[in-house]
């Protein structure tokens, strides 16, 4: 397994739309392992394949508590099959990008079906935390991230911290790049 470096917005890359997967072959389960591995070591509860440059339909998610044993959840061509007209608001963040937090409106309940890691068909039933993390992932697959639902105003505030955070952290690269 290997971690894989997280793309930080604003990058076009976020933007892109992911292609199906149609077979979990050997290549995919590298790198739903390596997108778990890489979830867990940024201490993230999920991320899907376009924010580590892959446009493949993956995303991973685990929603257990910290201190719970872990429950990872891996789909490849997840899809939304139902939505609930009930709508539930939950405060999200992304690996994408850091530190910000902004209140999301989403269906409280969906119902999805995927390819699990062996490529068997499956559907789960998701609501709570577990529903608003599972439509933001499928989210990222279509370039679609959690700051297109929140005012201008509000976004252009965070792109603007991100964007200063990035000129920040330059410097630093650029005496590694200088080091290789
Ligand atoms: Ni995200």
């Amino acid at each position: 397994m290997a971690l894989r470096t997280i793309i930080k917005a604003p990058d076009p890359r976020l933007k892109l739309k992911a292609a199906p997967v149609g077979t979990v072959t050997p290549d995919i389960r590298q790198l739903m392992a390596d997108m778990l591995e890489t979830m867990y070591a940024a201490i993230g509860i999920g991320l899907a394949a376009p924010q580590v440059g892959v446009l493949a339909r993956v995303v991973v998610a685990d929603v257990a508590k910290r201190d719970a044993p872990r429950q990872p959840l891996v789909l490849a061509d997840p899809e939304i099959l139902w939505r609930s007209v009930e709508r539930a608001s939950h405060e999200e963040g992304c690996l994408s990008f850091p530190e910000q937090f902004a209140e999301v409106e989403r269906p409280a309940r969906v119902r999805i079906g995927y390819l699990d890691e062996t490529g068997s068909r499956r559907e789960l039933m998701a609501d709570g935390l577990l529903a608003t993390c599972l439509q933001h992932e499928i989210d990222h697959l279509s370039g679609v991230v959690f700051v297109d639902y929140v005012s201008p105003l509000k976004r252009n505030m965070i792109l603007r911290k991100l964007r200063k955070a990035k000129r920040l952290e330059a410097p630093a690269d650029e005496e590694e790049r200088a080091a290789l």
